[in-house]
């Protein structure tokens, strides 16, 4: 699904990246195309059916998505209905980021480098302040009826309200079911990975009822991994620590919100946006991967983005389906030209194209392998 603004160029050179390495390992990779995002919602009102999520569903084993977002469209019209109306769908509860300061990137924190940034963002990618509900509303009295319907779970609220002054509310969610699968997941990747500390985000002391629970929670579910440590930290103070000890973190687990903020801190510090991949993942079902980056409208169709980070995503996406020795080598690919530094597209200093560079990777592919 390429999306908008660059998305078609980015997902045009991952494609040529894994059809290369497909070859090499000896696999094949059928490609469906879904043109759901601005285009297609400005001339027909459609954004994402329930019959393409079904289609999908019942025929692809996992998604790569360029990007959405378009300035035609009011924000949050693709994004709401289209991105998140996915990971919803397929209950993506786990966005999965890494955060990797590779070999010969400058990183912009004084004396940090690869071996100190190097550690996985565990999102959750389904609750939080991410469910949708909330409303405007007028003086006076006035009735509403909210529901938060999954496959998990269903909640609804029946507010009754009577407001003195014109007001807008957002309301957060968190359950037991869902803050307890990402917990575990983050804990499973730190006892994967022999790491010693998870550290878990919260505003518990503001947002006490939603982010309480998530450290009860959290507390729980310590004791079922006896030798790793749960840290918390408020979400501010973890964005202090993200640039001034970034080589502390291994494994940070964090809800939806706070997630989506540190992880942008956390594309900058290994390198800038054009670096930066995610996968949004249900273990047992259907996962899409994409770059953490958006649509970049402004260089739409230039030729002058930087693919890396949706690359970097098309590797998740290989691992995720079974061809880990395919993630292997384009990740060593990215990592050899990166070191080289003889293809450098923009925001990299240089002047190469985006599909130079998608080129450039392929062609690394072959080398390395044998
Ligand atoms: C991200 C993006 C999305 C999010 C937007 C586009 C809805 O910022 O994937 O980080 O907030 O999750
Ligand atoms: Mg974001």
């Amino acid at each position: 699904m390429p999306g908008d603004g660059i998305g078609p160029e980015i997902i045009s050179e991952g494609r040529k990246v894994i059809d290369a390495v497909s070859e090499l390992n000896g696999f094949e990779i059928d490609w469906v195309e879904y043109n759901n995002g601005a285009e297609k919602y400005l001339k027909t009102g459609e954004l994402i059916t329930e019959e393409t999520l079904a289609e999908i569903k019942g025929s692809c084993k996992a998604i790569y998505l360029g990007a959405l977002g378009d300035p035609r469209c009011k924000p949050g019209i693709l994004e709401k209905g289209i991105l998140l109306k996915t990971r919803f769908y397929f209950d993506q509860y786990v966005n999965l980021r890494p955060i990797k300061l590779l070999d010969g990137v400058d990183c912009p924190l004084k004396g940090k480098g690869p071996k100190d940034i190097d550690f996985t963002v565990v999102r959750e990618n389904t609750e939080d302040f991410y469910v949708g509900i909330g409303n405007r509303v007028g003086k006076g009295n006035s009735k509403q009826g909210l529901e938060v319907l999954r496959e998990l779970y269903k909640v609804k609220f029946g507010l009754d309200i009577e407001s003195t002054d014109e007001i807008a509310y957002q309301i957060g969610v968190m359950s037991k079911s869902g803050a307890d699968r990402v917990i575990k997941y983050g804990f499973e990747l730190a006892k994967k990975e022999n790491v010693e500390t998870v550290y878990f985000v919260d505003k518990a002391n503001v947002l006490s009822d939603i982010y309480g629970f998530w450290r009860e929670r959290v507390e729980l579910q310590a004791k079922n991994y006896p030798g790793i440590k749960p840290e918390f930290m408020f979400v501010d103070a973890i964005t202090m620590w993200f640039v001034k000890n970034p080589e502390w973190f291994k494994v940070v687990t964090t809800p939806n919100m706070f997630g989506d903020i540190i992880t942008d801190l956390g594309a900058m510090i290994q390198g800038g946006l054009g670096l930066a991949p995610g996968g949004n993942i249900n273990p047992d079902g259907i996962s899409m991967f994409e770059p953490i980056h958006g649509s970049a409208p402004k260089y739409k169709g230039l030729d002058t983005a930087n693919p890396l980070a949706t690359i970097w995503a098309g590797a998740l996406m290989l691992e995720e389906i079974g061809e880990p020795e395919s993630k292997e080598l384009i990740v060593n690919a990215i990592q050899e030209i990166l070191k080289e530094g003889k293809v450098k597209t923009k925001d990299l200093g240089g002047t190469h194209k985006c599909s130079e560079m998608g080129s450039a990777v392929a062609e690394k592919c072959k080398e390395l392998f044998q």
